[in-house]
């Protein structure tokens, strides 16, 4: 291949490189298992404490980006790395961390549910309701480029 090629495709690689390292593609069957099954539980149980506006303990659960910023503890989660999660140990109620504050327990199923979304890397697909400018560029971005490869 010609320099002249090079010099256009060059800088093109690095950019989608440097992107890819930020959040990790999703297929469409990660980000429906979002949708379908971990947002409704985040929506039901954590949303009212957990969300831009009130961040108890500084944490939103409202975006993936704000998962893993985390709160004064931090981080909320380790992509790939349920165990290690603040989130997960948090629900299990392992620790005197205990989630979803003053309610019961969730089910086994949903803390099932939340391990195996994190042992995903916590796909997260943003709706136009999400109300999240910045995060919802990036994933538009991202989207047309790197389609459906299964991690
Ligand atoms: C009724 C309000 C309420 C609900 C509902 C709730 N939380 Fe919390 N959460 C809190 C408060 C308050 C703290 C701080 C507790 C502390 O520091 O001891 C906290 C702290 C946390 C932390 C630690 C944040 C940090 O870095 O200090 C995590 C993780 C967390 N919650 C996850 C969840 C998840 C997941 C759910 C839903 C399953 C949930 N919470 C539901 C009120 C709530």
């Amino acid at each position: 291949m010609s320099f002249r090629v090079w010099s256009y495709l060059a800088p093109l690689t690095l950019t989608v490189s440097v992107l890819g390292q930020e959040t990790p593609s999703f297929g469409p069957q990660e980000l429906s298992f979002f949708e379908n099954n971990v947002r409704p539980i985040l929506k039901s149980n954590c949303d009212a404490c957990h969300n831009p506006t009130n961040r108890s303990s500084g944490l939103s659960l409202d975006s993936r980006e704000n998962v893993l910023k985390g709160g004064k503890r931090g981080p909320a989660a380790q992509p790939g790395v349920p165990a290690d999660s603040l989130l997960i140990r948090a629900v299990e109620q392992t620790s005197d961390l205990k989630m979803p504050l003053g309610r019961p327990r969730l089910a086994d199923q949903d803390i099932a549910t939340l391990r195996q979304w994190i042992d995903q890397k916590l796909p997260w697909s943003v709706t136009k309701n999400d109300g999240k400018p910045r995060n919802w560029d990036h994933w538009a971005f991202q989207a047309p480029k790197r389609p459906a490869v299964p991690l």
